[in-house]
């Protein structure tokens, strides 16, 4: 129905003028052999009236057609890869079929653009990922290279000094070890839209995790607060990576007695997880760039502990292919403290 009302107007138009153009020049032609007879003055009306019939046609099919030579010469500047480019629309444009095409076109064009532009974006980030991992990777390898070196070079004494040599290319691997695993990581989570879908007891994954950060530090007085059976819908194993990552921040960037407080809590429909530790926490030009990749608030002593600034933003990644989010609130002398926002899940 609606496309039939949308294509009649213009070839009613057409029609409706073709018919009246030709019944004017056969009226007029009639009237002069009524009113006068001679076939010359018959033949020279007939003459006028066609080319009347031609001209005034040939203006109201251009007049008419206009918007779509417009159109011709918007998509030809398109074709050559002027996205910006729109159709201009006649001021009764929605009411015509070339003002919807128009309009439509136009829509379509807004789409391409956006895509284009996302597409552009997030090329640009997977560059600048490349560049800050290869910028990483760099520094372990030239101190691999380094050792080799030396060791090449007999500048290595004895074997006390072999040993320290082979044990801090050891460390240099398995800091790159961690920092490719992390970078696989966080490229897969940017292929994914969303995530493996499981009911997870995320109240045994929390105790879990608290287990095993004490077991690693049983000085640090860890308190937990969890209430039980909180399920949500997601991947077991990434939830385990998230608390790993934001405990393992309090064992990395807190001293070693620092307590840490972990609670989880049913708020409202959402779940509320909330690491928090009494550390020297974050200087404040810092805490808005701790989610950015190959962030580190302070470069120096976080590379030595071998921290590739990749764990905060792998737990954000997690969150939010969980529909979730992280929010994180710190001050240099008051501690850090994360709050994980994810979708409950009624056990
Ligand atoms: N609990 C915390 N206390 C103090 N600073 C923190 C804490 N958590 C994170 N930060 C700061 O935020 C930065 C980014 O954290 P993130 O976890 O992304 O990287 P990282 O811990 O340095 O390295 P990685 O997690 O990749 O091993 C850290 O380098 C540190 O400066
Ligand atoms: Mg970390």
């Amino acid at each position: 129905m609606l496309s039939r009302a949308t294509h009649r107007p213009l070839r009613t138009r057409l029609s409706v003028l073709v018919t009246a153009l030709c019944a004017c020049a056969m009226a007029a032609t009639a009237l002069t052999w009524i009113l006068s007879g001679d076939p010359a003055v018959i033949v020279i009306v007939e003459l006028a009236g066609l080319a009347g019939v031609a001209l005034v046609s040939t203006a109201v099919v251009r007049r008419e057609l206009r918007p779509l030579e417009q159109a011709a010469d918007t998509a030809d500047a398109i074709a050559t890869g002027d996205f910006g480019r729109r159709m201009v629309a006649a001021d009764d444009a929605p009411t015509t079929e070339v003002g919807r095409l128009t309009d439509a076109l136009n829509r379509m064009l807004g789409q391409i653009q956006a895509s284009l532009a996302a597409r552009e974006q997030s090329e640009d980030r997977m560059r600048q990922f490349v560049a800050d991992a290869s910028h990483e990777l760099r520094t372990p390898l030239q101190s691999l290279r380094g050792y080799a070196e030396l060791y090449q070079q007999g500048a290595l004494p004895d074997t006390a000094a072999v040993d320290d040599a082979v044990a801090r290319m050891l460390s240099e691997i398995h800091r790159m070890t961690r920092l490719v695993e992390s970078m696989l990581m966080l490229a897969r989570f940017d292929e994914q839209d969303d995530t493996e879908v499981e009911q997870v007891d995320l109240s045994r994954v929390v105790a879990d995790s608290c287990r095993d950060a004490t077991a690693v530090e049983p000085a640090r007085p860890l308190h937990s607060r969890i209430e039980p059976g909180v399920t949500v819908l997601g991947d077991e194993a990434q939830l385990r990576g998230l608390l790993g990552n934001l405990l393992g921040n309090v064992r990395m960037h807190s001293g070693p007695g620092t307590p840490c407080h972990v609670d989880l809590v049913r708020a409202g429909s959402d779940v509320l997880l909330r690491v928090e530790d009494e550390g020297p926490g974050i200087p404040d030009h810092a805490v808005a760039h701790v989610f950015d990749r190959f962030y580190r608030a302070d470069r120096g002593r976080s590379r030595a502990s071998g921290g590739s600034g990749l764990g905060l933003p792998i737990v954000a990644a997690i969150a939010e292919l969980h529909g979730g989010r992280v929010r994180l609130d710190s001050a240099p002398g008051r501690g850090t403290r994360v709050e994980v926002i994810l979708p409950g899940r009624a056990a």
